[in-house]
């Protein structure tokens, strides 16, 4: 207590503790919310222990407890042979910054958001959060899977006893080397491996080098947002299309301006109307959300374009593996020349989207900076995961499971294209499907598309209206597509049938 503060009393009036969550622990609360809200002003002086336990009807060695914490974290002090007071406030709030409101803080939400701006003039920050206010991020789907989750893959069909096997291996003992800081850039061997597997099976030539590990496809993403961007640049994506990619853009101070998407994929011509773009995000193997295939003539032109324009194209593969008839498609990275495309690719629709596993592979000159921000970051992706997937594809376990996935998947969208509701009013003929885990068909309005929606979820089936897809910014003249979005992956064929059933009835 600093000498010129007034000594008040102590009133102990309206303290009740309930004996069953622990008295002294409950003292020190009250006491504790007493002097942050101001009750208990600074130069309070406190009763004696063995006296306010006499008043509250408690042990003294329970008000010792609560004295002691208090002490600990400064909110009281003691004089000898004086007493026990409520530390000064002055004392107090030289260890804060200034200009907070009267009395101490209580906890974040006692802060007004407007006081701590002006206060701390945070400008910057609050200009980037201002920036994920404004924008709507849909909340993921929560529970078990349903008929027609969009994103989820057939990941009840996960074999769960090798990956436990696996894990447990890896634990029993483990490299030291490997406990400590690892490689930003990945685990080496996992990246080589995922090397090997695209130049076989996706026709990708790339080295361990060029690859990036990272907690899914979502992070590759605001990666690229946040190293390839100068602020307020103009970046290009799909429309509609992947939401979660505009708004990482956005996020890092992008100007997103949404391209239409026609039956051969994004128009590239419209590119050339964007003269200060320098950046296009794209998902040519199977456009989100419409499911269309980008055109050889429209892949050609976009590596064009980039080239012309020093522009960077970020391919999003997230479900490349699945593909029903034909050869899988060459990724676009796998024809590009002049080292423009950064391709991103998702261990989350052939595992599971909770393993957060994905990569990037990058051209040689980007491969530094980004493994450098991850460092950076996160430092790097959490070991264990990285040397067990790289068990599970040494072991030949991934590719049989790819295998096993494309089979469910291909079953699960016969289950559907074989049991939907056919002539249902407003809406459009089922597209046909060969590859990824979703379908978009068209739909006669916006109204009758939320109309649908909404009865859908009244028999337990969820739909993903095509509209939310839209980015609507820049289409002043063009209305958004309505339509249905349908992932068929997520559950068996049986509970596909029966959601269809249920549609049928309700759709009437
Ligand atoms: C187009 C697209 N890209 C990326 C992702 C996210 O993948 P990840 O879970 O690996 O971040 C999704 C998820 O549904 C997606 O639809």
């Amino acid at each position: 207590m600093s000498t010129g503060d007034v000594v008040l009393p102590f009133d102990p009036s309206g303290i009740a503790l309930d004996p069953a969550k622990g008295l002294g622990r409950e003292l020190y609360q009250v006491l504790r919310g007493r002097i942050l809200d101001g009750r208990l002003g600074s130069g309070t002086r406190l009763p004696a222990s063995r006296e306010l336990g006499a008043l509250l009807g408690i042990s003294r060695n329970t008000v010792i407890r609560a004295y002691d914490q208090l002490y600990a974290e400064g909110f009281i002090e003691s004089r000898v042979g004086d007493g026990t007071y409520v530390t000064s406030l002055n004392k107090l709030s030289t260890q804060l910054p200034t200009g907070l409101p009267p009395g101490l803080p209580t906890g974040l939400s006692t802060f007004h958001s407007d006081d701590t701006e002006d206060s701390y003039s945070l400008d910057t920050i609050g200009s980037v959060v201002r920036r994920l206010q404004s924008h709507h991020l849909p909340s993921p789907k929560a529970g078990a899977p349903r008929a027609f989750r969009v994103g989820i893959p057939a990941f009840d069909q996960f074999p769960f006893e090798v990956w436990a096997k696996l894990q447990a291996g890896f634990w029993r003992n483990p490299s030291l080397a490997r406990l400590g800081y690892g490689d930003p850039a990945g685990e080496r061997e996992l990246r080589e491996l995922i090397a090997t597997y695209l130049r076989r099976s996706r026709g990708l030539a790339c080295a361990a080098e060029q690859i990036v590990i990272t907690q899914g496809a979502q992070e590759a993403i605001s990666l690229c947002a946040q190293l390839l961007l100068e602020q307020a640049a103009c970046v290009a994506v799909e429309n509609p299309g992947y939401r979660a990619a505009a708004h990482a853009l956005t996020l890092a101070g992008a100007q997103v301006t949404g391209v239409p998407v026609d039956n051969e994929g994004i128009d590239c011509t419209v590119l050339e109307s964007l003269p200060a773009c320098r950046l296009v995000y794209v998902t040519p193997a199977h456009q989100y959300p419409t499911g269309v295939t980008l055109s050889l003539a429209r892949r050609l032109a976009l590596l064009e374009w980039a080239s012309r324009n020093q522009g960077w194209i970020i391919e999003d593969d997230y479900d490349g593996e699945y593909r029903y008839s034909g050869a899988p498609l060459a990724p676009l990275a796998a024809l590009d020349r002049q080292a423009r495309v950064i391709y991103v690719g998702t261990f989350g629709k052939v595992a599971f989207p909770a393993l957060r596993l994905g990569y990037l592979v990058l051209p040689n000159s980007l491969t530094t900076a980004f493994a450098r921000a991850r460092a950076l970051h996160v430092r790097h992706s959490e070991v264990s995961t990285q040397c067990v997937m790289a068990q599970f594809m040494i072991q030949g376990e991934f590719q049989r499971h790819i295998r096993r996935m494309r089979r469910a998947a291909l079953a699960r969208r016969d289950a559907l294209l074989a049991a939907w509701p056919q002539g249902v009013p407003g809406v459009g003929p089922m597209p046909t499907v060969s590859a990824g885990l979703h379908l978009a068909l068209p739909v006669q309005g916006i109204e009758r598309e939320r109309e649908l929606i909404g009865l859908a979820e009244t028999v337990g089936v969820e739909i993903n209206a095509l509209s939310d897809y839209w980015l609507a910014a820049d289409d002043h003249d063009r209305p958004a597509p309505a339509g249905l979005v349908l992932g068929f992956a997520a559950v068996a064929p049986t509970a596909i049938k029966a959601a269809c059933d249920r549609l049928r009835d309700v759709w009437r």
